[in-house]
């Protein structure tokens, strides 16, 4: 079933038929796992056998991601062994977007320096802000380079299954592996996150190890889970995703994703339109990024502001909203992901935030 549902999930999300999808918890360890196979392009490294500590013979191996990536590829890292000092974050654009001159620049800098630059991590959707990275230039270079491409669609990926919104994953079919989490915009319980990829045997080589209590008579002939992650035992995590599917129907999915696209570009068009309010960053998906701005309020008063209004608001419990910074400046953010969120709710919160402001937020 899990491989059925991935592959449901995969068509409706338009990846190539040669993606190979298996379930995770998280994420968080759908990268991490990525990131293992990802350092399997080097055999000759034998890290399987020989590991990676205490070894002269070993060059620094480097991983790449823009500034505006998620914490869980800087614990990926961490945790695999590479060491924080082997990731480079790299700047990005006016719309947070990996600047993929910038990268090119780094590896070429690396390689100079007698380091492996060997994976990239790109984000369709950003946590902060939803910024969508440039994978297909971002592929361009990791073909050149001979280097695994990565791609961090948990939260943004989902916004393929409408057609519209395919063109979110452009460049996405040239990606090794691609997470895509239905625990948090497909509707289905925590916890279920998708991994994708288009070179599975090194998903395999990385994991693979069969002691003779595991060993079953139908050998290679099967395709067994416990050869493409940590776990052995693993929760039926698939069935939750096939009821989704089969519950909703991709053409009731459709239709939500794209509501919650509708109301969240409503917002957006309120907050533009209203000069109590900045918004911050482009509406790509369904969460909108913004700040409520009193007239010569500036800086770090501002910041202050806007964080006393998150407090009051919060205390209020009606809506639920969350900040983070935008090049510094603090900023709230109302994301919109729960089947039974209707623009009157929307509307309502940025009323409770206006009201908060006048009661001396
Ligand atoms: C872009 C992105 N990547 C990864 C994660 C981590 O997801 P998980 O909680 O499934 O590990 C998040 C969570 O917010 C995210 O927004």
């Amino acid at each position: 079933l899990e491989l059925l549902t991935m592959d449901w999930l995969r068509q409706m999300l338009g990846l190539p038929e040669n993606f190979f999808g298996v379930i995770a918890d998280t994420a968080s360890s759908n990268t991490l796992y990525a990131l293992a196979a990802a350092r399997e392009i080097h055999p000759e490294f034998r890290l399987r056998e020989e590991g990676m500590s205490g070894r002269a013979d070993l060059p620094r191996m480097v991983i790449y991601c823009s500034e505006e990536a998620h914490s869980s590829v800087d614990k990926a890292v961490m945790t695999l062994g590479f060491g924080l000092e082997a990731l480079r974050k790299i700047p990005t654009d006016t719309a947070l977007r990996m600047d993929p001159q910038a990268l090119a620049t780094e590896i070429e800098h690396d390689r100079r320096l007698g380091r492996v630059p060997f994976a990239v991590v790109a984000t369709v959707g950003t946590t902060s802000t939803t910024a969508i990275d440039p994978v297909g230039a971002i592929a361009e270079i990791c073909d050149r380079q001979k280097m695994w491409l990565h791609v961090d669609a948990s939260y943004g990926g989902t916004a393929a299954i409408v057609p519209e919104m395919r063109h979110v994953l452009d460049g996405c079919d040239r990606a090794d592996s691609l997470v895509v989490n239905p625990h948090k915009w497909l509707f289905t319980p925590m916890d279920c996150s998708a991994l994708y990829t288009r070179r599975p045997e090194l998903l395999k080589r990385a994991f693979q190890h069969i002691p003779e209590f595991l060993v079953v008579s139908e050998g290679e002939g099967v395709t067994n889970l416990m050869d493409y992650g940590i776990a052995l035992g693993r929760r039926f995590r698939a069935l939750k995703l096939w009821f989704v599917i089969r519950s909703f129907g991709v053409e009731g999915l459709q239709s939500l994703i794209r509501e919650h696209i509708r109301i969240a570009r409503q917002l957006g068009e309120w907050i533009d339109g209203d000069s109590e309010f900045e918004r911050m960053a482009d509406v790509n998906f369904s969460t909108v990024v913004f700040r409520h701005c009193p007239p010569g309020m500036r800086g770090s008063e501002l910041d202050d502001h806007n964080a006393r209004l998150l407090q009051d608001v919060l205390e209020r419990r009606e809506v639920y909203l969350s900040h983070t910074r935008v090049r510094g400046s603090y900023a709230l953010r109302i994301a919109i992901g729960n089947i039974h969120t209707t623009e009157a709710h929307v509307r309502r919160a940025l009323e409770l935030i206006k009201e908060a402001a006048r009661s001396g937020g």
